[in-house]
């Protein structure tokens, strides 16, 4: 049933529905008022709105080389239409210097745009200084948070975030599908799309109401309450117990990569990170060890260039990129122990190929 479009009351209850998600994730990211809080269909979409949507010819975006193609593409087509850009280098850990991002700072920059976690190397970006130099620059700070809503704190006037881009099928565990884009007091975007929203229908212009003007088109009213399905999971279980399970496995993940000769893991070696190990095995290419791992383990990890080639070529992996291996909430210890089996096993070349 669609929300919003009629006054019978099926319509009423999906739009119950769709505003029950909203309100819920605008409290989760600290969003004041609800209808800064939009629902898109992925982090990719909520990243060109938020880059199309904001930037002019003339204007200066300072990003990073370890940008996933979701925000570099809509990036490189801002350029094509007179943006400039600034990549700063980060580091072999794909760590982001603040001090880079100050000095990158240009009389025009109006946007900074990184992700806060990387999908390669799990490295956490240090966003509250990253926004504090922004905003010391007047600028506005985009975040792609698809690695690292629902695992890590985010809250949108606390961290000085001013637009912030996230997948509901992640961290939030929504559906495929679903996405958010949360947008500060104040901002005022050119919407992706127009069209239908439900309202003001006699105008031939798009509503500059929120969430409507970014809306357009049939909510998926069954999605959205999947993603608060996923919300209220994730507050029920509390993202603080399921980032220690993350940790927990990640560091027996690391301590078995680190002891297997001829591994070399990528990301930081000490510290905060996210859920994504990347490594490679000397002697093995990553595609053929991967396809291995699941043919002959029924083991899902992702090999290549996991959709950020910039990253690969900052840690050094490109073009053949390395195997990531992200491990889950609903994984056991059990399931590291197997994998680090099957890779000894591939390793000394007695590995099982289905
Ligand atoms: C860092 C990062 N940004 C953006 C995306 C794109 O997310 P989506 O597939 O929801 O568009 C991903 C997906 O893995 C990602 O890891």
């Amino acid at each position: 049933m669609a929300p919003g479009r009629g006054g019978y009351r099926q319509s009423l209850a999906a739009a119950r529905i769709v505003f029950a998600a909203r309100s819920a994730l605008a409290c989760f990211f600290g969003v004041s008022d609800s209808s800064r809080l939009i629902f898109t269909h992925s982090a990719t979409e909520s990243l060109n709105i938020a880059v199309n949507g904001l930037l002019k010819p003339g204007d200066h975006v300072i990003s990073s080389t370890v940008e996933h193609n979701a925000l570099l593409r809509p990036l490189h087509l801002a350029r094509s239409r007179g943006v400039e850009l600034t990549f700063v280098q980060a580091d072999r850990d794909g760590l982001v210097s603040e001090r880079d991002v100050a000095r990158a700072m240009r009389p025009n920059t109006r946007l900074v745009a990184l992700a806060h976690c990387s999908n390669v190397t799990g490295t956490v970006q240090p966003i509250g200084e990253i926004a504090r130099s922004a905003r010391q620059g007047g600028a506005l700070l985009l975040v792609d948070a698809a690695q690292s809503a629902g695992y890590f704190p985010l809250d949108m006037e606390e961290d000085g975030i001013d637009l912030l881009a996230a997948p509901g099928h992640k961290g939030l565990y929504g559906p495929p599908g679903t996405g958010i884009l949360a947008l500060a007091e104040g901002l005022r975007l050119e919407p992706l799309q127009v069209g239908g929203t439900g309202g003001n229908a006699s105008s031939p212009d798009q509503p500059e109401e929120l969430p409507e003007r970014f809306e357009s088109g049939t909510t998926n009213t069954p999605a959205l309450a999947g993603l608060k399905a996923g919300l209220d999971f994730l507050l029920e279980t509390g993202m603080e117990a399921v980032r220690a399970k993350g940790k927990l496995l990640v560091e027996q993940l690391l301590e078995g990569l680190r002891a297997t000769p001829g591994v070399t893991v990528y990301g930081p070696a000490q510290g905060e990170r996210g859920a994504a190990v990347s490594f490679n095995l000397e002697g093995h290419d990553p595609a053929t060890l991967g396809y291995l791992l699941d043919s002959g383990y029924d083991i899902a990890v992702r090999a290549g260039l996991h959709c950020a080639p910039d990253v690969h070529r900052t840690i050094g992996t490109y073009p053949g990129g390395a195997v990531r291996v992200s491990p889950g909430f609903f994984n056991r210890e059990e399931d590291i122990s197997y994998f680090l089996k099957a890779l000894h096993e591939l390793k000394s070349g007695k590995g099982r190929d289905f």
